[in-house]
């Protein structure tokens, strides 16, 4: 029997849909939000807004490539949590009326254990069990995942996500958002000369928001003996910042596989993208025998075909959802 699934994702500033016919990806739309750099980070409301206006054109396109009609989608994928409120809502309100309409089941995604699944889209795939460093925006956490089903997470922030320390670091040194990529293409032509302290953080959790306000600090003192500090240093300064976010997530990466003893790792998230994180995991696998498993950029970063992928798996074991759910911000409500 074939499995024609619609997958929707609104849960930040990107509008995206996906067909998933069998499990592979046949489309996947992602429509960004531009509107937001004028404010230097995601404006709850703005996104709000902009996914209602571009939710419907997504959709059609999703569903023009991959060469396919509504009446023959079988069910409807849409995340539920965590994220922005009222963009969930979007979604989630949009999947709830077409279900309804169509009469077809819907299932609900977690957004945090779609991203893992984005390493089932290509080849090659992990093994269970693996570990996942997942890295957004808003999120960043170390989860051991057993089945497609079955993911715990062993440790997570405990305030500012890797994604965030790399926007609001990226402010303080006067680069547009999202900062994380203009950090990382900077930071290429650069040294990481300045050493910010690493957190001492006990197990598995992160922090970061001591590493943003001790940079804030130091650049304050260098900025009164020299105002032209940053823009004469931005590459070496990129370069440091960046090296301190990949050291604080790779130590607790390394941790985590010295814990479990488990060898399969791997990434996921926005911040995936970043070419320190990806070299670093590569050295790792090197020197520690590890397995790594990196999805392709348009997989890390926000789309509807990791939304798909996890619906898919849902699918096959008759986990749907019903019309009483309901959109949270939060991941575990
Ligand atoms: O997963 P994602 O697309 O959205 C959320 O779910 O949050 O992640 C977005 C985050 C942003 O903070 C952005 O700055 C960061 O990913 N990012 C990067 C890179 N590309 C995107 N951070 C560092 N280096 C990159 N190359
Ligand atoms: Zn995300």
């Amino acid at each position: 029997m074939t499995v024609k699934l619609l997958a929707i994702e609104s849960s930040c500033d990107d509008t995206s849909a996906s067909v998933i016919i069998d499990g592979k990806v046949c489309s996947n739309i992602v429509s960004s939000q531009d509107e937001h750099a004028l404010w230097g980070g995601v404006v709850p409301e703005v996104a709000s807004r902009a996914h209602i206006r571009l939710i419907v054109p997504v959709v059609n396109k999703a569903l023009d490539k991959a060469g396919i009609n509504i009446q023959d989608i079988d069910a409807i994928a849409i995340t539920r949590a965590p994220g922005l409120l009222g963009s969930l809502h979007v979604g989630v309100s949009y999947a709830k009326a077409l279900a309804l309409a169509r009469n077809i089941p819907l299932i609900e995604v977690n957004h945090m254990d779609a991203h893992i699944m984005a390493n089932f889209i290509d080849e090659p795939q992990p093994n269970f069990p693996f570990l996942c460093l997942t890295v957004s925006g808003g999120h960043t956490q170390i989860s051991i995942v057993r089945s497609h089903l079955d993911v715990e997470v062993l440790g997570r922030t405990i305030d500012d996500a890797a994604g965030e320390a790399f926007d609001k670091t990226g402010k303080v040194l006067g680069l547009d958002y999202p900062a994380g990529p203009l950090i990382d293409k900077k930071a290429q032509l650069g040294q990481a000369i300045y050493k910010f302290t690493e957190p001492n953080i006990p197990g598995l959790d992160f922090s970061f928001s001591g590493l943003k306000t001790s940079i804030l600090y130091f650049l304050q003192k260098q900025v009164k003996l020299d105002p032209d500090f940053i823009s004469n240093n931005l590459n070496d300064l990129c370069a440091s910042v960046q090296s301190r976010i990949v050291s604080i997530l790779m130590n607790k990466l390394v941790r985590a596989a010295e814990m479990t003893g488990i060898k399969e790792i791997a990434l996921a998230g926005g911040v995936a993208a970043n070419s320190a994180l990806r070299d670093a995991m590569k050295a790792r696998q090197e020197s520690l025998g590890w397995n790594i498993y990196i999805p392709s950029i348009s997989y890390c970063t926000d789309n509807a075909a990791m939304i798909g992928k996890f619906g898919y798996y849902k699918y096959l074991a008759g986990q749907f959802a019903d019309q009483s759910m309901e959109a949270s911000a939060r991941v575990d409500e």
